[in-house]
């Protein structure tokens, strides 16, 4: 058995913050299923937010949380965005002198952009590879650490250590290997990423599958919100690939096949630069109603007018995206996009110091933090804001790896019986192995995304949920004859990703679970059976329990509302 005082899992921006703060003060391990500059934070493209007030002096703290409490749609909790939005200008310059270089303005000062329902220029950018950057300083800087910080590079979490209402430790499998092992701690740490692997258009990683949460959930905990689930405006058609809202930041347009800047019907004052949800509703309304190009169900962003020079200097990984995959140089040319699935408003419940809490009261769970988009503190509520991510998780990275720390200083190693992990972890992968195997994985994983695309997409209705959950029934019990043909243990990929698939199927249940209960439209959760928004019943986050006999049981927990109150939307 390996023992260290605190596991971290996951190695994107929030996993690395927490170890970088803790690293030489307590022995921290960091376990990674993909090589730690491979994570998803990588992906993120169009900057970070925070009210530094460079391009425009009228900017404030102040602006930056209520921007943010109303690009929720009112379901982020207000304490906890009130943090987020007052420790950004420092975690911006924390960043800078960690060494991110950040792209600058003409006083040389950190350039900042103007991103979708900010209302002022508040994104400090690296280019459009912000994640990027940012990323490789964290991996670099902890990497410094590494006589302090323990790498398990490509091991996959199988399970959390959960026993008597505290978290103990982690069983893993090394990719490489097949050999299952336990790690056993003071502290576990999340920063396992989102879940948006379930869609068919998607702009996540293969690697977001959803696998600390279900890990959570497995041990008998609660998810929150899990029924929010973003769609970007501008996927690279039929891959999902991210085309920056930094390419509508410096003035890109939405055009359909009329070629009219259709945003002006959704959004007069903001036209492409309202929240995300609602511009996704524009394009997704447009194509509905046969005014996607050729009919078909994309439209373009046009960046011709802004010019080679500019796309080459702000915008080059886009252009090259572009270019890449659909062989369409933006220079010259529109690029065709639809809606994607981007981020994860839901995740596994914690309070402000990302300490994981278990119900509606907010009892902490001993030695368990969550932090990134893994968590759900709330900040982004029904609808994130571009940019909040990575300012998400760097604060919280921070302030888990804070709170982790105190509370790892008092803790001691508890009590677990190891043998008895790894034999429940050995038996998932041996009832894999052992199934009477007649589906394909392959098969089942694209019926899965289609299901969920078709019915859980942008627009939602009870038919449509009904439908979806009648379909993710019946993969679930295929899934029981899932066939795995790798039967050997050295970097066998077919298991791994069968453990992921199984996760998928799982949380993709309580998407459409809370997502059928919530009788409402609020940010990403738009229901055209239920249009309006209801405060008066649904000012409340959902909390989803597995019950012991395989059931989902919502409970329900009230939003933080500190200085406002809900208002009518408008922009
Ligand atoms: O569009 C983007 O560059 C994405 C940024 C974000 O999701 O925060």
């Amino acid at each position: 058995m390996r023992q260290h005082d605190v596991v971290i899992v996951g190695a994107g921006l929030a996993g690395l913050r927490a170890a970088l703060e803790m690293a030489g003060k307590v022995d921290v391990a960091v376990v990674s299923k993909v090589y730690p500059s491979r994570s998803h934070s990588g992906a993120a493209q169009g900057g970070v937010a925070a009210a530094m007030a460079n391009e425009d002096e009228k900017d404030s703290v102040d602006s930056h949380e209520f921007d943010t409490v109303k690009g929720s749609d009112y379901l982020g909790d207000q304490d906890a965005i009130a943090i987020m939005t007052s420790e950004a200008p420092e975690t911006i310059i924390e960043m800078e002198r960690l060494g991110c270089v950040f792209s600058r303005d003409s006083k040389g000062r950190i350039a900042q952009r103007e991103f979708g329902g900010h209302s002022h220029p508040r994104a400090c950018y690296a280019a459009d590879r912000t994640g990027h950057a940012l990323l490789h300083v964290l991996y670099e800087q902890s990497y410094k650490h590494k006589q302090n910080i323990t790498y398990y590079n490509e091991w996959y979490l199988l399970n959390l250590i959960y026993e008597d209402g505290s978290a103990r430790g982690i069983t893993m499998i090394n990719i490489k290997t097949g050999e299952i092992e336990v790690i056993h701690a003071k502290t576990v740490i999340f920063g396992t990423g989102g879940y948006g692997r379930a869609y068919r258009i998607t702009s996540n990683a293969f690697a977001n599958t959803g696998d600390g949460i279900m890990a959570t959930l497995r041990a008998g905990l609660p998810l929150e919100d899990m029924e929010f689930v973003q769609f970007h405006p501008t996927g690279l058609y039929q891959q999902g690939i991210l085309m920056s809202e930094a390419a509508r930041g410096e003035g890109g347009y939405l055009i359909n096949s009329k070629g009219e800047r259709f945003m002006e019907k959704y959004a007069k004052s903001r036209m492409e630069l309202a929240p995300r949800d609602i511009v996704s509703r524009a394009e997704q309304t447009e194509i509905n109603e046969g005014r996607g190009i050729d009919g078909k169900d994309f439209i373009y962003i046009d960046l011709r007018h802004l010019g080679r020079e500019k796309i080459l200097e702000k915008l080059p990984q886009i252009r090259q995206l572009a270019i890449d995959f659909l062989g369409v140089d933006c220079i010259d040319h529109p690029i065709p996009i639809q809606p994607t699935a981007h981020y994860s408003m839901g995740g596994i419940p914690v309070n402000n110091d990302c300490q994981v809490i278990r119900d509606s009261q907010k009892t902490k769970v001993p030695g368990f933090f969550a932090a990134g988009e893994c968590a759900c503190v709330s900040v982004h509520g029904a609808n994130r804001l571009g940019t909040n991510s990575l300012l998400d998780a760097c604060v919280f990275g921070r302030r888990a790896g804070k709170a982790a720390l105190a509370y790892t200083i008092e803790a001691r190693h508890e009590k677990i019986n190891e043998a008895e992990e790894v034999r429940k972890a050995r038996k998932r992968i041996d009832d894999l192995l052992n199934t009477p195997a007649t589906e394909s994985a392959n098969d089942i994983r694209n019926d899965l995304k289609d299901a969920m695309s078709k019915n859980v997409g942008v627009y939602r209705s009870k038919e449509g949920l009904t439908a979806g959950k009648v379909a993710l029934k019946a993969l679930q019990q295929r899934f029981k004859k899932v066939r795995v043909t790798d039967k050997g243990r050295l970097f066998n990929t077919e298991i791994i990703e069968a453990l992921e698939l199984a996760n998928m199927l799982e949380y993709s249940e309580l998407i459409i679970e809370g997502a059928l209960a919530r009788t409402e439209s609020r940010g990403a959760h738009a229901r055209t059976d239920f249009p309006k928004r209801d405060d008066e019943n649904w000012m409340k986050h959902t909390l989803a329990y597995k019950k012991p006999d395989g059931s989902i049981q919502l409970e329900y927990k009230p939003v933080v509302v500190t200085k406002h109150q809900p208002q009518e939307r408008k922009y």
